[in-house]
C-alpha cells in the first residue's frame, strides 16, 4: 500500500474565543451551513470524555442487528463521520455526514455549543453529551496528543496540565465546554447528558436510560449484544473500533484504547498538582448542580 501522508502538527489559535487548529476550522461555513434532518442524531463531546464508545453503543443499537456486515468493514469514523474536521489526506466529516446512508445518521462533533450549526436545532434533533471528570479527560487527552501526529505536540506532563487548566487545548476550555452544554440542557429538552463515570460504574444502566431518551426498546438479547460488543477490551480488539486503521495516529506511541478506567489521573498528578488544579477547578465550577466524581 502506498504510504499516506501525514499532514503537520497544527499550531493553536484564538477562533471567536476558543483555541482551534485549522483542522477543524478550515470547513467552517461549509459546516455552519450542515443541512440536518429531524432523525439525525449528534453525538457532542469534549475530545477523550468517551465520544467513541458512546458512538459504538448508538450504532449497535441502530444497526447491529440489521446490517452485521457493518461491524466487520466499516470503521467507527466513517459510520460516524466527525462533523467538523477537514484534514488534507482525508475525506471531510462534513462531506461523509451528507452521504451517510443511515437512517438514522449518527454524527460525532466537539464543538462546544454555541458552534454547533444552526440546523441541528432548526430541526429539534436528538444530542447526547458525554462529559468526563476533568482530570482523566485532561490525562487521556496528554495521551492522545503525544499519539496523535494532527494534534499540536503536548509538551510534558505538567505543561500540558498548565495548558488545560488555561483553556488552551484544541476546542478549548473543558470547563466552559462542559458548563455551557449542561446549562443548554436545562432549557433544551433533546439533550441527553451522560458522565463516563456513570458508564463505567454501571454500562446497562446507562444504555437502557439512552434507550429510553432514544424511543428505543431492544430486546434483552439484543441488549446483551451491545453490553458485550461495547465492552473495553472488546472494542480494543475490534479493528473497526479501535481506530488502528488511522494513519495520522501512532498507537506504538500510545494506543486509541489506552486504559479505559476512572482515576488514571492519580498516576499522573503530584500532590502539589493536585492541589493546584483543585484550587483552580472551585473558581471555574460555580454551578453545584453540574457534579462529577473522580472515582468510582
Ligand atoms: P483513556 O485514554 O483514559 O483510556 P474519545 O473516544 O472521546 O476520544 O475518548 C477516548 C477515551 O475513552 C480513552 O480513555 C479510551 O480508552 C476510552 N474508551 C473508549 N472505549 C471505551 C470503553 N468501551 N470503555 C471504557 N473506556 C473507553
Amino acid at each position: 500500500p502506498v504510504e499516506m501522508e501525514v499532514p503537520p502538527r497544527p499550531t493553536l489559535f484564538d477562533f471567536h474565543g476558543v483555541s482551534m487548529t485549522k483542522y477543524f476550522t478550515d470547513n467552517w461555513d461549509n459546516v455552519q451551513n450542515f443541512k440536518a434532518r429531524p432523525d439525525d442524531i449528534l453525538i457532542a463531546t469534549f475530545p477523550k470524555a468517551g465520544t467513541t464508545w458512546v458512538s459504538y453503543i448508538l450504532d449497535l443499537l441502530y444497526f447491529g442487528q440489521m446490517c452485521p456486515e457493518r461491524q466487520t468493514s466499516i470503521p467507527i469514523h466513517m459510520r460516524v463521520p466527525f462533523l467538523e474536521i477537514y484534514l488534507p489526506s482525508l475525506p471531510a466529516g462534513k462531506e461523509l455526514a451528507d452521504q451517510l446512508p443511515t437512517t438514522p445518521r449518527l454524527i460525532k462533533t466537539h464543538l462546544p455549543v454555541q458552534f454547533v450549526p444552526k440546523s441541528f436545532w432548526e430541526q429539534n434533533c436528538r444530542i447526547v453529551y458525554v462529559a468526563r471528570n476533568a482530570k482523566d479527560n485532561a490525562v487521556s487527552y496528554f495521551h492522545f496528543d503525544r499519539m496523535n501526529n494532527v494534534q499540536p505536540e503536548p509538551g510534558d506532563w505538567s505543561t500540558f496540565l498548565q495548558k488545560f487548566m488555561e483553556g488552551k487545548m484544541v476546542f478549548g476550555s473543558w470547563y466552559d465546554h462542559v458548563n455551557g452544554w449542561w446549562e443548554k440542557k436545562q432549557t433544551h429538552s433533546k439533550i441527553h447528558y451522560m458522565f463516563y463515570e456513570d458508564l463505567i460504574e454501571d454500562s446497562r444502566r446507562e444504555i437502557d436510560r439512552l434507550c429510553s431518551f432514544l424511543c428505543l426498546s431492544p430486546s434483552a438479547e439484543e441488549k446483551e449484544r451491545v453490553i458485550t460488543g461495547v465492552m473495553f477490551d472488546n472494542m480494543k480488539q475490534n479493528k473497526m473500533a479501535n481506530y488502528s486503521t488511522v494513519h495520522i495516529m501512532d498507537h506504538k506511541v500510545s494506543p486509541f484504547m489506552r486504559k479505559g478506567k476512572v482515576g488514571d489521573w492519580k498516576n499522573h498528578f503530584t500532590v502539589t498538582q493536585n492541589e493546584q488544579f483543585d484550587e483552580d477547578y472551585r473558581q471555574k465550577m460555580k454551578n453545584p448542580t453540574l457534579k462529577f466524581r473522580t472515582e468510582v
